[in-house]
């Protein structure tokens, strides 16, 4: 199955893409494979689904991505080091979701896209968030008459992304590329540079579809991790009873203060913190994935014939009552966030994020097994593998989010620092932190109105 149809949908609608670039996107029916479709007579130049989707892979899982992580890390450290000069006094301030718009986009995208972008315009955080507010108008296909600030704010990150490109293009040479072989400060990456060679040769493509193909890519970089990074912190420190016992397993794993970029595997191993970045996934993303049928296909009794799109949400697996725990007495119920739902106890036999008649159900009772024997003498563990098929806030397939192991690394990095370094008390109303739906297909969704917060250092020894 491919899903085409959406990726052309999204580059005209969300990215601008121009008609003759598009009109390469419809004509590829090679498939993304190496091996074009058998029936394919697109020419291997023209093979734009495969070229630009193999550079993606090769980008979030390759050789240079621990040197993505690390860049992102670096930057993210560095945009954060002022509120490491708080003291012990409350600082207020006026917005969580604004706080991860600007230190957390801004270092993916320089991460990625190296600093010009962002020397170039110094608002772009701002229009950056205001490019996701939009994007629901946007993705409808409104006419300009009707969402004028939302093709304004489009407009000017298309352009910023293409005076991007001419000083890149202007001042790159190969000797300005790091000794790890990626990093440059003019194009960000290996990957950025590889994308502009492999667009020169698609016949179709000039400079504005390059400005509209990285200014998708630039969307899909921060749009879905930026809420979603904002719901982990608020979740945590929400709840001061949480919050301190994630202290606990940081502390436990030697991470609390100074967390480094060498710390990551130590970081994503914490039980807690995962089962939160995974209920938050759960609670907050409702993405529509899309594909199309390469040929006929039967689905519970369904017949797709060639050609069909179907259309899978992903809340209605990940709010599924029939499948999900939700503790005794229905004491967690599914549309809650439940900080322990993805973890299983050695001693609790209903422990875990899906009902044991479920598991049963679909014949997955090896895998629990498999997961508890990992169990610490005491502790839980994040427990994932019962849950294939029901939590798909990537998506899933050969499609299946590229971005997903960068985006687990630098939730979770920012939440653990977040939560080492910092006191925040949110100071929103329940009202102000519901989940506003209005981008219901976009993937992660945002809250309904501002987080005002206040934020002071803390450190174990000022308790
Ligand atoms: C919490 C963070 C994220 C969520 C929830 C998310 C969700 C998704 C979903 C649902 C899809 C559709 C998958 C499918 O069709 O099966 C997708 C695709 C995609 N995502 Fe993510 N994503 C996230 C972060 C990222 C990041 C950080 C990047 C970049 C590094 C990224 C790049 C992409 C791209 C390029 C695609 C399209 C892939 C293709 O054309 O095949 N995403 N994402």
């Amino acid at each position: 199955m491919t899903g085409m149809t959406a990726q052309v949908f999204c580059l005209r609608y969300l990215f601008g893409m121009p008609t003759a670039a598009l009109q390469m996107y419809r004509a590829d029916d090679s498939g993304f494979h190496e091996k074009p479709a058998p029936q394919s007579t697109v020419r291997p130049e023209n093979r734009v689904d495969y070229y630009t989707h193999a550079s993606l892979l090769a980008f979030t899982s390759g050789k240079h991505f621990s040197g993505f992580y690390r860049r992102w890390f670096k930057s993210f450290s560095a945009r954060v080091q002022s509120f490491h000069e708080l003291n012990d006094n409350w600082t207020q301030q006026p917005d969580l979701l604004a706080f991860f718009e600007r230190n957390f986009a801004l270092a993916v995208v320089e991460a990625t896209c190296g600093t010009i972008l962002e020397r170039e315009n110094p608002n772009l955080a701002e229009d950056l968030a205001a490019y996701a507010r939009y994007s629901p108008s946007l993705s409808k296909g409104l006419p300009r008459c009707f969402a004028p600030s939302a093709y304004a704010v489009r407009d000017k990150l298309f352009a910023n992304v293409k005076s991007w490109h001419k000083q890149a293009e202007k001042n790159f040479n190969p000797s300005s590329v790091d000794d790890d072989g990626d990093a440059d400060p003019f194009w960000g990456s290996e990957f950025m540079r590889s994308r502009q060679k492999i667009f020169q040769g698609f016949g179709g493509f000039d400079e504005d579809a390059a400005a509209a193909s990285d200014l998708g890519f630039i969307w899909a970089l921060t749009y879905n991790i930026v809420p979603t990074a904002m719901w982990v912190v608020l979740e945590i420190h929400k709840e001061p009873i949480l919050r301190s016992t994630i202290r606990t397993e940081l502390k436990q794993e030697g991470l609390l203060g100074d967390i480094q970029s060498d710390d990551i595997q130590k970081v994503l191993n914490l039980p807690r913190l995962q089962s939160v970045y995974a209920e938050c996934l759960r609670l907050y993303t409702q993405a529509v994935v899309p594909r199309e049928t390469a040929q006929k296909v039967q689905i519970n009794g369904w017949e797709f014939p060639k050609g069909s799109t179907i259309v899978i949400s992903t809340d209605v697996a990940q709010l599924d009552k029939a499948a999900w725990n939700t503790g005794i007495d229905n004491g967690h119920p599914i549309e809650k966030f439940w900080a322990e739902r993805f973890l299983s106890y050695p001693e609790d036999p209903n422990s875990g994020p899906i009902m044991k008649s479920s598991i049963i159900q679909t014949g997955r009772v090896g895998g629990v097994q498999d997961e508890t024997q990992k169990c610490h003498a005491n502790g839980p563990i994040f427990s994932e593998k019962t849950t294939v098929g029901h939590w798909i806030p990537y998506g899933g397939g050969a499609r299946i989010c590229p971005g997903r192991h960068f985006a687990k690394r630098a939730i979770m990095t920012a939440a653990a620092t977040m939560t080492s370094n910092f006191d925040i008390q949110i100071l929103a109303s329940e009202e102000q932190m519901k989940m506003d739906s209005r981008g219901y297909g976009l993937a992660a969704q945002r809250p309904v109105g501002r987080i005002p917060y206040r934020i002071k250092r803390w450190s174990e020894s000022r308790e």
